[in-house]
């Protein structure tokens, strides 16, 4: 059997007979309903082959790897020109902290923590109604999985929607800033829909595979961002994505990531793979317990860490 397949399902089966799970996210109602036993893994290789094991076609709130694809987008709309708005460093607060934007005159540090990504979704609301932006988001997404089901879970959207006062916070500081320029509900729609997407491990490896293959899509022969792009994209994911846990993260596994509060993380080992993990019980900092040791297994056996063996 092909080695990486063997390395999968030996890691689906550790983590099947893992006691500590972490604890599932309570604080978005809707996702707090959802059983913490599951795991999921898929990657995606620049060949095509996508190989997998566990929950991998269970669909899953892809909640904060949504920040990944909207940056993208928005390089894509609006050029560097993006990073006048939002900026690159780690933040070394919660992922919903509040603090720094106060002492940084409401530019948030990247565009990963909720603050930078809500300044986001207001670049990508430009001229258009929320509806549309959200379909924008949703038809990027489908482009990149090369599948038209992904969805968003409506459920989520309505529960997030309903519990939102801090991210609401964070839009009407930053509104008083002029980070945000559109009305606070409008952006915190585009937003907690872009988080309510619902994707399995499969189609979630399969979108990340441009950030793989020097911003290009094997799957559809589509070049989605350049080269140099893709590359700066990855260097925000090893430095940002995982919020206060990012030097941890990138202790342990190696590689640029991005987590989200359903439990999913999208890995990227340049050159060689896209990686989606999913389970849903999450560490104290937000970020999937099974998923990060599961990546650091999968690096430490396949050898694909960034930084070498
Ligand atoms: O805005 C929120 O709090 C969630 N929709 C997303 C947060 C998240 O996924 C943080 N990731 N670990």
């Amino acid at each position: 059997m092909d080695r990486l397949q063997q390395v999968l399902d030996e890691i689906a089966e550790e983590a099947a007979a893992a006691d500590d799970r972490g604890q599932v996210a309570h604080y978005i109602p809707e996702l707090a309903k959802v059983d913490p036993q599951q795991f999921g893994i898929a990657v995606a290789l620049p060949d095509g082959r996508v190989l997998s094991a566990g929950d991998a076609a269970t669909a899953f709130s892809i909640q904060s790897v949504s920040k990944v694809f909207t940056l993208s987008l928005a390089l894509g709309k609006l050029g560097d020109s993006l990073w006048s708005r939002v900026g690159r460093e780690p933040s070394g607060n919660p992922f919903n902290s509040i603090v720094q934007l106060e002492q940084e005159k409401g530019r948030p540090r990247n565009p990963f923590i909720n603050a930078g990504a809500i300044a986001v979704a207001d670049l990508i609301l430009s001229g258009h109604e929320p509806r549309e932006a959200i379909g924008e988001i949703v038809r990027f997404i489908r482009y990149l999985a090369d599948d038209d089901t992904v969805r968003i879970d409506e459920r989520v959207a309505a529960s997030e929607t309903a519990h939102g006062d801090r991210n609401a916070s964070l839009a009407h500081f930053m509104r008083s800033f002029g980070t945000v320029t559109h009305a606070v509900d409008h952006v915190l729609g585009v937003y907690f829909h872009q988080c309510a997407i619902a994707m399995n491990c499969l189609q979630l490896a399969r979108a990340g595979l441009f950030l793989a293959c020097q911003g290009r899509n094997p799957l559809t022969a589509s070049q989605v961002v350049t080269a140099h792009r893709a590359r700066r994209i990855n260097a925000i994911m090893l430095m940002c994505g995982h919020y206060d846990g990012s030097g941890e993260f990138a202790y342990r596994v190696g590689l640029p990531g991005k987590s989200g509060v359903g439990g999913g993380i999208l890995a990227i080992a340049p050159g060689t793979a896209s990686i989606a993990v999913w389970s849903p019980g999450l560490d104290p900092v937000g970020n999937s317990k099974l998923g990060s040791a599961a990546l650091e297994q999968l690096t430490k056996r396949m050898e694909w860490s960034v930084f070498g063996a």
